[in-house]
């Protein structure tokens, strides 16, 4: 029977904190598959495409992961890709709570499906995608805190919104993105 795993979040963009999650449960699972949530609440800064491009390109190295994209219940669409359990990484004490109500929300859907957590690296303890885009368009170097593929591209599109120059330097007058 193979062993097939689901690893979902918003994505935007994929970090190496991420990463390193994927790399040790691709280790683990027969199969891994990271599934992108829409989640329009969140207003990412890129589109479901893009990011479903930059995991794409930061796992081509590991052939037992593929990426999907998703729209509503987590564990319907586990169900339909007959993956029996959701890894989740812990990055501090702090994400326990909301973590344990979506385990605990998720099991109650699903009683059939496991979630099973994998502490992050504590090089990447304190990462999120919204600091690393803050950082980004404060003119912070994020260079070794993002896949090697997604940096161009974030400039880019902060170039495109007018949140930095090209060059990545910061314009003036510009407010930390909330994603749009
Ligand atoms: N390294 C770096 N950053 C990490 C990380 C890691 N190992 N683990 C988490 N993060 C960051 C994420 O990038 C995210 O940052 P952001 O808030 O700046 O975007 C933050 O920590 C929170 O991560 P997470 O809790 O995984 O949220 P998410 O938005 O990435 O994903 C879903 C949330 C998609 C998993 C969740 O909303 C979901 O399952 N939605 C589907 C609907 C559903 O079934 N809901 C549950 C039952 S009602």
């Amino acid at each position: 029977m193979v062993l097939r795993a689901i690893y979902p979040g918003t994505f935007d963009p994929i970090t190496n904190g991420h990463l390193d999650i994927i790399e040790r449960a691709a280790k683990i699972f027969d199969e891994l598959i990271v599934a992108v949530a829409t989640n329009p609440v969140k207003k990412p800064l890129f589109s479901l495409e893009e990011r479903v491009l930059m995991i794409r390109e930061a796992c081509a190295h590991l052939p037992n992961v593929r990426v999907e994209s998703f729209n509503g219940l987590l564990v319907e669409f586990a169900r339909s890709l007959d993956a029996r359990v959701i890894v989740k990484g812990l990055r501090a004490v702090s994400d326990f709570d909301y973590e344990f109500q979506m385990a605990s929300m998720n099991r109650k859907l699903a009683p059939d499906i496991e979630t099973v957590f994998i502490m992050t690296s504590l090089e990447y303890a304190y990462l999120s995608s919204s600091i690393i885009k803050e950082a980004a368009m404060l003119g912070g170097c994020v260079q070794g805190l993002v896949p090697h593929s997604v940096l161009p591209r974030l400039k880019e599109k902060l170039a495109e919104r007018g949140c930095i120059s090209h060059s990545g330097s910061r314009n003036s007058n510009t407010e930390p993105a909330q994603g749009t």
